[in-house]
């Protein structure tokens, strides 16, 4: 496929500031490894339960390519289960098979050929599977077999449901364990050959690995139950299993939920559940095994908790982790505007913006932010014309 390049004429990407443009940390480029962005917006991964067998289609080109073109320095695509039972819904994304590979690499021509880099986030929904996308026929519900879903077929640490409404779980056996993680392995193996650069994990939300590391979920009473140190064991060897198969000098993240949030507090102590404390220690552990940023999101691992959200109100998470266990961190969470995410770099709490909500409602988010900043930033040629009084003079 021959895909034109939005700013490839000149050399200088879309959301790229211009000659003499005000300096900003949000509009300088970032280096992890060795993969440069040309600016610290990340797209945050986004489920589009738009997928059939796993694979992206027409529909995938057209929404990572509309966000793309508009500037992001990375673009991370939404969970993308690294085996069928690990999916969310029918119509998640998947990369088990080689089938699913040429489809995602082309979406990923696009991206980069736009000027951004293509991460990806691999995933395993563990107890959460097997539920409907928001838009099918019957919400998010528990899917029959006779429609595709797999309710037989859910698994997690220990056999808790996520709730009444969601499937039994069947507690893993080590040597299914074993199979998951080389499920990982695989996946990421094929991503590599699909031309993505940037490794995400995900190890949040209430999916599968954030169900071992909280005690809340996992109640085994092996060698990955009870303890910390047990409860971190299986998602710290997937991880390094990925890492061992990752190329040393690309990006490679893991995405958190920083708290459970049983008691509704943002950052009360939950030592024999999930807390930020813990999630501290974690990302020491992970920073030892070679990951390069965590992405401090939240919750998601329990039913009925009512978190305090509101703008930003995730960064603290970010910065913990940043400030304490000396790693790099994505901040994500109800960050809505070009002021806020360059206030969350100047006051050093993370090193990446993760955006995810607010490009769904306008795909220029990365053009807009920098109107707010006073940034001027090369718009894709295409759309110059609409860039009016405030045109870079390329
Ligand atoms: C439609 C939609 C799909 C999402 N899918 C994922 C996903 O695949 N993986 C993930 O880690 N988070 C997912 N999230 C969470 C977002 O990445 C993000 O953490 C959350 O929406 C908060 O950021 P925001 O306020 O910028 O939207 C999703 C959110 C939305 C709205």
């Amino acid at each position: 496929m021959q895909v034109a390049a939005s700013g490839r004429n000149e050399k200088i990407k879309p959301g790229t500031p211009v000659k003499d443009a005000k300096k900003t940390l949000l509009f300088s480029p970032i280096t992890t490894k060795s993969v440069t962005a040309h600016n610290r917006i990340v797209v945050a991964p986004m489920c589009q339960y738009s997928a059939e067998n796993g694979r992206m289609n027409h529909y995938h080109l057209a929404h990572y390519g509309s966000l793309a073109l508009k500037g992001p320095g990375t673009v991370i695509i939404e969970a993308t289960a690294v085996e069928a039972r690990g999916r969310i819904s029918p119509n998640d994304l998947g990369l088990w098979e080689e089938a699913q590979v040429e489809p995602l690499r082309q979406v990923i021509e696009m991206i980069v050929s736009q000027g951004s880099i293509p991460g990806i986030q691999l995933a395993h929904a563990g107890r959460k599977a097997s539920m409907g996308s928001p838009f099918s026929l019957n919400g998010y519900s528990l899917v029959p077999e006779e429609q595709g879903g797999w309710p037989e077929d859910v698994v997690g640490p220990s056999d808790l449901p996520f709730n009444d409404q969601h499937a039994k779980v069947h507690a893993l056996t080590l040597a299914e364990m074993q199979d998951i993680k080389q499920a990982w392995v695989d996946a990421a193996k094929r991503a590599l050959r699909a031309g993505v650069k940037v490794m995400q994990i995900h190890g949040a939300h209430g999916y599968l690995l954030s169900n071992f590391v909280s005690g809340n979920t996992n109640l085994r009473t092996d060698d990955y139950g009870g303890s910390f140190e047990n409860r971190i064991r299986y998602p710290l060897e997937v991880i390094q299993a990925v890492r061992d198969v990752w190329p040393q000098d690309y990006p490679f993240w893991v995405r958190i939920s920083s708290s459970d949030v049983k008691d509704g507090q943002a950052m009360s102590r939950d030592d024999n559940g999930w807390d930020i404390y813990q999630s501290i220690e974690y990302a020491k552990e992970l920073k030892k095994i070679g990951v390069d940023v965590i992405d401090c999101s939240t919750g998601g691992n329990l039913d009925g908790i009512q978190y305090p959200a509101g703008p930003c109100w995730q960064v603290p998470y970010a910065e913990a982790v940043k400030k304490e266990a000396g790693i790099a961190t994505g901040a994500v969470g109800i960050i809505t505007k070009g002021t806020e995410a360059e206030d969350i770099l100047q006051q050093g709490k993370a090193d990446y913006v993760c955006v995810a909500r607010e490009f769904l409602r306008d795909s220029g988010f990365v053009l807009t932010a920098a109107d707010q900043l006073g940034v001027a930033v090369k718009w894709p040629n295409q759309y110059e014309r609409a860039y009016r009084e405030r045109a870079p003079k390329l």
